[in-house]
């Protein structure tokens, strides 16, 4: 009993965590500075959040006349500032750690150094949700986006082709007479309506089939995604803000702070991704001075885009309309009589939402394959390709998965559970700053949050405000997830865990 106890706390040895990455031979090189981590920031951070989840923050939810969440009309803009707050909190951990314990795995590696291999356990089974489920929801936006591009070249897919059964249930069931329609008249297979979100499901087969290949994130295709996502945005708001029409301003808050602070709590997607540049600390030069720059920097930015983009969106169109359609920044610029200026928006969304599915797509096998490393999950699943040295079993499976899921669910649910899950990631990743700095005071810290007694406790607990923030159902869906998770962990990886073989 007691052995197994201390099991679930033994915390994996950050000696150990260290050398074992596979990719580095001793130190990486030191190349990065402040600026090129703003680019990695803007690369990883932009996409289905500001191009989809935006549409739904604003308006909020309503289903069979029941609220789900509150809207936070054109008071999106104060959401977009206070989640820039939460995020630099959390984003300043995530550098301290991921400096002290660079390695594949990203926060999973963290916790099993700090707060002991059942957390681990726990947070590597919760980043599933942020990078596989995530996926989901940036696939569908993508899918979303490419029908409006079609409709430029004149090119019409069938409703019952473009939209996934879980979508056209919630946007029929908060009153879209066009849903409402197409439930009835789709296709029947075995009285089951087929709906079904085709574009989503083919790019992301597309995208896992490039990743097989062995397909890296570079810098070079990186920086050309930033600037294309800079460009379309910045048309957007530019073209956007000769058309704005001020009486959509009033009222700011239509739900006070309710709608301000559920609004933020989906549209906290739009920054997911900060915790991705944080890994690159081993490879920054100077990372005491760039990292905090280019983190708070790179989240500046962003903030501001979002900011004047809310803005904008909110003054095209009445804030209660914005949830009607996949692709509000296109409709708000075809609301104003401005199609083309939409496709324009709607290319530049499609290439966007493509560059954060590759990269979505590469970190979740490689999480994976950390832990089945460890022992968690069988090893035989982290195998690598004999060609091209990708692990393509997992590659394969997590590209399945998220490909039929984008094929059926809802975008909003989807970008609920994810919301959560890498909150709570974050959440156990200012604790675990806190807990090192006591259990390993000495231990060498290339990047050392600030003021860390103030920083990682309001960090916390400024995660656990924005989940508060999600609808019940998101929390039912993640209890599920985690006892699942506990299930399985205790069915296998308990019993597995290199950790335990080698100190029993
Ligand atoms: N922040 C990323 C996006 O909005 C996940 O697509």
């Amino acid at each position: 009993m007691l052995r197994g106890m201390r099991q679930l706390l033994r915390r994996k040895p950050i000696a150990d965590l260290a050398p074992e990455g596979h990719e580095g031979e001793g130190q990486m090189k030191r190349t990065l500075g402040a600026w090129d981590l703003i680019f990695l920031a803007i690369g990883a951070v932009i996409g289905a959040g500001i191009f989809g989840a935006v549409g739904t923050a604003a308006a909020g939810e309503i289903h069979d006349g029941e609220v789900v969440r509150a809207g936070a009309g054109p008071g999106l803009v104060v959401s977009f500032i206070l989640l820039g707050v939460v995020c630099g909190l959390c984003a300043l951990c995530y550098a301290e750690l991921a400096s002290m314990i660079p390695q594949a795995g990203s926060a999973y590696a963290y916790t099993y150094a700090t707060l002991g291999e059942l957390v681990a356990w726990i947070i590597g089974w919760d980043l599933i949700l942020e990078y596989a489920v995530g996926n989901v929801a940036v696939a569908i936006s993508w899918g979303n986006y490419f029908g409006t591009l079609l409709e430029a070249f004149g090119i019409h897919l069938p409703a019952w082709l473009a939209h996934g059964y879980g979508d056209v249930v919630q946007q029929a069931a908060a009153g879209n007479t066009d849903m409402q329609a197409l439930l009835e008249n789709a296709p029947m297979v075995a009285g089951i309506p087929v709906l079904v979100n085709l574009p989503a499901f083919v790019i992301v087969l597309a995208v896992t089939w490039i990743l097989l290949l062995g397909a890296k994130e570079s810098a070079t295709v990186n920086n050309v995604m930033v600037i294309v996502k800079l460009i379309v945005l910045a048309l957007f708001i530019g073209v956007g803000a000769t058309q704005i029409d001020t009486h959509h301003y009033t009222p700011f808050f239509p739900n006070g702070f309710t709608g301000v602070w559920q609004g933020a709590a989906i549209v906290f997607f739009a920054y997911i991704g900060f915790d991705a540049i944080s890994t690159a600390a081993e490879e920054t030069k100077n990372p005491q001075r760039n990292m905090p720059i280019g983190i708070l920097g790179g989240l500046a930015i962003c903030t501001v885009v979002y900011v004047l983009t809310g803005l904008v969106l909110t003054g095209l169109a009445p804030w209660q309309e914005l949830n009607q359609h996949g692709d509000p920044l296109a409709f708000a610029l075809e609301n104003v009589g401005l199609p083309v200026a939409g496709w324009i928006v709607s290319a530049g969304a499609v290439i966007a939402l493509s560059a954060v599915l590759l990269v979505f797509q590469y970190g979740q096998p490689r999480i994976l394959f950390a832990m089945a490393r460890d022992g968690l999950l069988p090893e035989q699943a982290a195998k690598l390709h004999p060609k091209y040295r990708t692990p393509w079993l997992l590659t394969m499976g997590t590209g399945g998965l998220v490909a039929l899921g984008s094929l059926v669910v809802d975008d909003d649910a989807t970008y609920d559970l994810t919301n959560i899950g890498t909150l709570f990631a974050f959440f156990l990743v200012c604790l675990g700053v806190m807990v090192l700095r006591v259990v390993d005071p000495d231990r060498k810290r290339p990047f050392r949050v600030p003021f860390v007694w103030g920083v990682a406790p309001l960090g916390a607990a400024a995660c656990v405000f924005t989940m508060a923030g999600l609808p019940p159902m998101a929390w039912e869906r993640f209890g599920i997830w985690l006892a699942i998770g506990l299930v399985v962990y205790f069915a296998y990886g308990y019993h597995r865990s290199k950790l335990r073989s080698a100190t029993s």
